[in-house]
């Protein structure tokens, strides 16, 4: 890795009370994340039966970028190349640290050899895809350096915006901070009949936040509350660009944006008021286009846009912003995170995104479809357990982020984390209140406070034992409990879900006012933000295949906390 990179870990070690790990050199932690990522198992290599449409060699590795003028950035990339399949399919962003954009169409078969060239465990995962939990890139299979993963798989998704990025335990944040993360289009034959815009008119928008030192280096987690609240930068860039300018003509385009950012919690709105027309979510195209005043996008979401630019002058410009919105994150570290974090572009304040500027007239665009694709809705009455959802229970604690009160441990399932293969399942998403029958008697290496949060792999799992939640997450009432509250993106691995409801309590309603206008619920999604105080039911299949497949918070620094859990579908 980068000597940057890798003294900016031996420092977060050193200062998270783990340094014994860095002084130890690589191995020693290698093994550490091996353990806490579950058992070391070998690399799966290519299937002589699978016949690929598509072959690409993968590899994630060090290299550099001039992002900023001066001295050109450190960075990890992922780097492709096709070995078979049709030309087009893969596509380099010009002087980005991203990966190429793959493009894929339902049906293929596509083989990918992942090659591990870092000084550290990875391996890739498909946010997004549905595909064998063998090849979902579980932690569990993270691999050391020098080796390589082949993934098989048929595309069963519909046309849709997916994600490449690193999942190995504990490091997934930092990996793609540093720039591993791509994009995955999806193609199928009911989105080309709409004759949406497509080549040049369709733009992928991958918006993330760094932060860089006096030498255009990347900086990451230096302080605790970064990991408490998720690391924010203070810099947008789109596409991996700073000053993200598009020059379109004045016609209609498709915008395919993501969220890649580690934590920033994105309001979508255009600077003249033009209110933002959705073509599609996470899993693909909605039945029909919406239109809302604003889109709140949450690190891991996708929003596919309807942008029309026509009659609009040569020369005029618009400016997709981010707009102002509260109640994201807890009260106490609002304050934090201005003081602390020296931040230019503090989470829900207004900041630009990118520009769009008119620089060529023309006199055709396509017109907006009216339906857009369908969507077979599951109700209750689809659902094995209509009653009892499957709990998906935020807690927040002073050093911990939980999901279902317990830390990430592999293969540590609780009764309703099994899954039956093939049954459709209500899940509820809500926040615990922190205290009432948690922790028993977990005793939490965190109590001393400290810096000592946010590894609970390695060492951290050993001292507070695998079970038993942890002991400081007893002993506050409510009043903390709101104000440590903050809001989740929750990913599930696996097939798309449907939004059944949201209903909202104990929230502050202006908060929840600056944001509620905001979501898109009506198509399929994968991950869904949950802000403080709302209960969030969906509708989710568990189809095809069986095995582990995670659930997990995609504010990445929780992620690596441990606010992550598997479904073990059987
Ligand atoms: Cu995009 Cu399990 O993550
Ligand atoms: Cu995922
Ligand atoms: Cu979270």
């Amino acid at each position: 890795m980068p000597s940057s990179i890798h003294l900016s870990r031996r420092r977060f070690l050193r200062q998270t009370g783990l340094g014994m790990f860095a002084l130890a050199g690589v191995p020693a932690w290698v093994r550490a994340m091996t353990m806490a990522g579950g058992p070391k198992l070998s690399p799966n290599k290519a299937s002589p039966a699978f016949a690929p449409d598509v072959e690409i060699e993968l590899a994630a590795r060090q290299s550099s970028v001039s992002i900023l003028p001066g001295p050109p950035t450190r960075v990890l990339q992922y780097a492709a190349r096709l070995v078979k399949g049709p030309e087009g399919t893969l596509t380099n962003l010009p002087g980005s640290y991203l990966g190429p954009l793959i493009r894929l169409q339902k049906g293929q078969k596509v083989r990918i050899h992942f090659r591990n060239e870092l000084a550290e465990p990875t391996i890739a995962h498909w946010h997004g895809m549905h595909v064998p939990a063998l090849m979902d890139g579980h932690p569990m299979y993270a691999m050391d350096p020098g080796e390589t993963f082949v993934y098989e798989f048929e595309v069963l998704n519909r046309a849709s915006l997916n994600i490449y990025h690193p999942h190995p335990h504990e490091l997934t944040g930092r990996q793609v901070y540093y720039g591993l993360a791509g994009g995955i289009l999806v193609n199928d034959d009911e989105e080309a009949a709409l004759g949406l815009p497509v080549g040049e008119y369709e733009i992928p928008i991958v918006l993330q936040d760094r932060r860089f030192d006096a030498d255009n280096q990347l900086v990451y987690v230096r302080h605790m509350h970064e990991k408490m609240m998720g690391f924010h930068g203070d810099r947008i860039l789109v596409n991996g660009r700073p000053d993200f300018t598009l020059e379109v003509a004045s016609r209609a385009y498709r915008l395919r944006i993501m969220n890649g950012s580690n934590a920033r919690i994105y309001k979508l709105g255009w600077d003249d008021g033009t209110p933002l027309t959705v073509l599609g979510t996470d899993g693909g195209l909605l039945e029909t286009p919406e239109v809302k005043p604003y889109v709140m996008l949450a690190p891991g979401e996708r929003l596919d846009v309807w942008a029309d630019f026509s009659g609009r002058a040569v020369g005029s410009q618009l400016v997709m912003r981010s707009l102002p919105f509260s109640g994201a994150l807890p009260v106490m570290a609002r304050r934090m995170m201005g003081e602390m974090m020296h931040s230019a572009l503090p989470p829900g304040s207004d900041y630009p995104l990118f520009t769009v500027r008119v620089s060529r007239g023309v006199s055709e665009s396509p017109s907006l479809p009216r339906r857009l694709a369908k969507i077979s809705r599951y109700t209750l009455a689809d659902t094995a357990n209509p009653d009892k959802p499957v709990p998906l229970e935020i807690s927040e604690g002073p050093m911990s982020m939980l999901i279902n009160r317990r830390p990430y441990a592999h293969d540590d399932l609780q009764p309703f984390e099994r899954i039956p293969l093939g049954s459709v399942q209500l899940l509820e998403i809500f926040h615990g209140h922190g205290g009432s029958g948690h922790g028993d008697g977990g005793e939490g290496m965190a109590h001393g406070g400290g810096p000592g949060m946010g590894m609970h792999g390695g060492m951290g799992m050993g001292m507070m034992g695998h079970r038993g939640g942890m002991g400081m997450m007893g002993g506050h009432g409510g009043g903390m409990g709101m104000m440590m509250s903050m809001a989740h993106p929750i990913h599930l691995h696996g097939q798309s879900f449907q939004i059944v409801s949201r209903t909202v309590s104990n929230a502050t309603m202006d908060d929840y006012a600056s944001v509620r206008d905001g979501f898109v619920d009506s198509g399929w999604k994968d991950t869904v933000l949950a802000m403080p105080g709302e209960r969030i039911r969906l509708i989710k299949p568990f189809q095809d295949f069986k095995g582990l497949f995670m659930y997990h918070c995609h504010n990445l620094e929780h992620e690596d906390m441990g606010m992550m859990r598997e479904f073990s579908i059987e």
